[in-house]
């Protein structure tokens, strides 16, 4: 079994909580309604609804991003009842919508911020979603948003100073050939597993709904704004251990779990798995244009992807103090972040062989 990690997204809904950090991915889910229901027109059969229909939502953290993911789904495969038999699906169809995230997840928040008037049952399912977390064919259509870009855990040989893999530049511009391949066979190897798993789970011809950021073929992450940012952090942390603020120890064993795989690297991980076919590899266009130029918002924006690493290994007040760094210096070089390579924003449509 996968062990639960020591950083979660933040709970609750303070200044320095996920929900309050989380509205680029929510921009992601707006921009790919129309897709997501297009998606789901074309590729899911009549039959499999059915009086009861299940959605899972892997990696949902606390909210609120989850709630618009499953909504899309739901309004979708109410729009295909209703054109397809031309009723009204709120007579017959009953919705329910299981949360996975970790144990530790502030499944509390979640549970307490459900929409009002939300026409679905909800329930809780913790656990790694690489392993098993649902019985055989308990679901039609499961989403992750967001989530499919980590690792279960930090390739042998990256923290081990000897070794040649050693990566002083947290997985961005020290992240050399070997260092990206130590990263790409841990990823296929948990994506391999969480495929299984889901697999197993999915009623047949059931879709699962992938949407996240990843790199265009051949485009380093450090080419782009994401991974100038995460340099940027890096040396913020670098500045804050010479002022004495945190100690180097701590930057230099710092890492994160994961992996911005290239769209070739994801096609051919999810065909050598063999388990669901790919339907459909979009490109999303993000109305923030992946990463907002406005340095404030920047950062914001990668407080999400990161915040949650940053404060459980140096506390909340250094994760503070480097994102206020990360923030001049993202105006120091506003016209790298301009000329950076574009990265990918994706809908992927897998659905079950
Ligand atoms: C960046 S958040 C995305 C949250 C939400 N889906 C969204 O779009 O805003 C990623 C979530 O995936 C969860 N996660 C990462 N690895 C996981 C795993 N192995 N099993 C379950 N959840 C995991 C994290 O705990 C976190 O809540």
């Amino acid at each position: 079994m996968t062990t639960t990690p020591e950083w979660i997204m933040i709970g609750g809904d303070g200044p320095e909580s996920y929900s309050q950090h989380s509205s680029y991915q929510r921009a992601l889910l707006e921009a790919a309604k129309d897709k997501m229901t297009e998606a789901i027109l074309t590729n899911l059969s009549l039959d499999l609804i059915s009086n009861r229909f299940s959605v899972a939502d892997f990696g949902c953290a606390r909210g609120p991003n989850t709630f618009v993911a499953v909504q899309n789904i739901i309004d979708a495969v109410e729009e295909k009842y209703r054109r397809e038999t031309g009723q009204n699906p709120a007579d017959s169809i009953e919705f329910q919508v299981l949360f996975n995230d970790y144990t530790l997840n502030d499944f509390n928040t979640l549970f307490k911020t459900l929409p009002p008037g939300r026409r679905y049952y909800s329930a809780g399912v913790p656990g790694s979603f690489f392993d098993r977390v649902l019985p055989k064919e308990s679901f039609h259509i499961g989403v992750m948003s967001h989530a499919f870009h980590f690792t279960s855990k930090i390739p042998k040989g990256i923290m081990d100073r000897d070794s040649p893999l050693y990566n002083k530049d947290m997985q961005c511009t020290g992240f050399n050939q070997a260092v990206k391949k130590a990263y790409l066979d841990q990823y296929s190897i948990d994506i391999k597993k969480l495929l299984d798993a889901r697999a197993e789970e999915l009623v047949p011809g059931g879709l699962m709904l992938l949407l996240g950021s990843g790199l265009r073929d051949g485009v380093k992450k450090s080419e782009t704004r994401n991974g100038i940012v995460v340099d940027f952090i890096g040396e913020s942390l670098s500045d804050l251990a010479k002022q004495g603020v945190t100690e180097q120890e701590k930057v230099d064993t710092f890492r994160t779990s994961n992996y911005f795989a290239e769209q070739g690297e994801i096609r051919q991980i999810i065909e050598e798995n063999g388990k669901f076919t790919i339907e459909a590899f979009e490109d999303i266009i993000h109305p923030k244009n992946e990463f907002p130029l406005d340095p404030k918002i920047l950062v914001i924006s990668v407080k999400a992807f990161y915040g949650a690493f940053i404060a459980v290994h140096f506390g909340t007040k250094v994760m503070r103090k480097a994102f206020e760094l990360v923030e001049i210096k993202a105006r120091e070089h506003i016209s790298r972040l301009e000329n950076a390579k574009p990265g990918m924003q994706y809908l992927i449509v897998l659905r079950k062989n």
